[in-house]
């Protein structure tokens, strides 16, 4: 079984990535399951309800999120009946949403857990102890986890992977928008990259339009972000392959796919 994780999708330069190289991928990786964050998809703050249908549409199963889940107000209207849609866990009990859903492919349960960390980030319930309780819950139906790890800090990002070794199939990293190339198997059978990347523009500052990016660092005033609507893209995702009899992941390959690496390449 191959689950394949799309990065961070950004505006609708990153939405057209997905539509066109999703099937793609689906095929060249023959992928069992795809599972896209979200959380930047429409205009670079958050998701609409039309967004993630469309992620569904073009064939994915689940949708993650992570600090922008509440940007754009569209989600309040849907979150709670969007089944396969979620925000970080640890937001504080009561927060719109859930933080874990099951897929079921080929009679085959997965279970998918967003987290969000705390370093350099807004102060959430603990991430770390909001998995355990997770991991307990999801246990009792399926072996099969997947963690998507919403976090700033690379430090966070490896505790989370270590702390998780052998527990889940994946933690797999968002939020940078820059790919990482310490993918790896950790001892105990879990897939780890601390952060995939972003899919969206390529030549804008982690997916923002970059003469905004350049004015605020150059001046320090305050600045309004926007996102290429044109341009060149990239995409950013993850295979994991799953050993399905051990319950264990078996390979990690990291896929980059812009004008620096073409996919055929
Ligand atoms: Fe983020």
């Amino acid at each position: 079984m191959n689950i394949l994780f799309i990065g961070d999708v950004v505006g609708s330069l990153g939405r057209e990535m997905v539509k066109e190289y999703v099937p793609k991928l689906k095929e060249k990786y023959r992928s069992h399951i795809t599972i896209i964050n979200g959380e930047n998809a429409a205009s670079g703050k958050g998701i609409t309800e039309k967004i993630y249908r469309q992620f569904l549409e073009t064939g994915a199963q689940v949708v993650t999120l992570g600090n922008h889940s509440w940007d754009n107000k569209d989600v309040f209207r849907f979150i709670d009946e969007a089944k396969y849609l979620v925000r970080p866990a640890n937001f504080p009990e009561g927060t719109p949403g859930k933080g874990i859903t099951y897929v079921k492919i080929n009679e085959i349960e997965i279970a998918v857990i967003s987290l969000q960390g705390r370093t350099f980030m807004p102060a959430l319930d603990c991430p770390f102890r909001k998995a355990d309780e997770l991991i307990t819950e999801a246990k009792a139906r399926t072996p099969f986890i997947f963690v998507d790890f919403h976090a700033e800090a690379t430090s966070e990002k490896q505790a989370m992977g270590w702390y998780l070794d052998g527990r889940v199939l994946a933690v797999i990293g968002t939020h940078t928008h820059v790919q990482t190339a310490d993918e790896r198997i950790l001892p105990g059978g879990t897939a780890y990259l601390t952060d995939v990347g972003m899919t969206g523009p390529y030549d804008g500052i982690l997916g923002v339009e970059r003469d905004a990016v350049l004015k605020r660092f150059l001046t320090g005033l305050p600045v309004r972000f926007e996102i290429p609507k044109k341009g060149r893209t990239q995409l950013s995702a993850v295979l994991i392959e799953v050993d399905k009899n051990k319950g264990i992941a078996k390979k990690i390959t990291r896929i980059l796919i812009n004008d620096d690496h073409p996919l055929y390449s």
